[in-house]
């Protein structure tokens, strides 16, 4: 077993893991934040994504073990008292979701995307979201989402 030390959406937490347990395994099993999906398991689909250091990595391809002394955000973490932050209300307003698996990676990444009031073009909206996979086809409401967040018209 090893001690890691991480913060995950802005608490500290101590979890001793076994060497060959994955991040999102941690993140599931022993912490019970089920928000973060499992698919693919082999890094193509983007179901697992998380925000590691606020940037969107598959959780299935990261070792818990090196998650230590970084900080993690998952989609639990992302409404603050109560409060849905833009991106996801503006997934609900747009309905941009229909089984909603792809859809806790689609908004952390959306989130990190915006942040610090960038304002990407829908290129560069389209290019950040494309490691995630919509097996719904979902795809036109979520860039609508994203676009209206950053207050732009595609
Ligand atoms: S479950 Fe991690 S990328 Fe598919
Ligand atoms: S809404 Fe079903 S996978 Fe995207």
């Amino acid at each position: 077993m090893t001690r890691v030390e991480t913060t995950i959406n802005g608490e500290r937490e101590l979890v001793d893991v076994a060497a060959n347990l994955t991040l999102l395994e941690v993140l599931r099993e022993n912490l019970l934040l089920s928000g973060t999906k499992e698919a693919c398991g082999v890094g193509e689909c983007g179901a697992c994504v998380i925000l590691l250091d606020g940037v969107p990595v598959t959780s299935c391809l990261v070792m818990a073990a090196d998650a230590d002394g970084r900080s993690i955000e998952t989609v639990e973490g992302l409404a603050k008292s109560g409060e849905l932050n833009e991106v996801q209300q503006a997934f609900i307003d747009k309905g941009a979701f229909q089984c909603g698996f792809c859809t806790p990676g689609m908004v952390l990444t959306a989130t990190a995307l915006l942040r610090d009031g960038s304002a990407p073009d829908i290129e560069e909206i389209k290019k950040a979201l494309a490691g995630i996979l919509c097996r719904c086809g979902a795809y036109p409401k979520i860039l609508e989402a994203v676009v209206e967040v950053t207050g732009g018209s595609q």
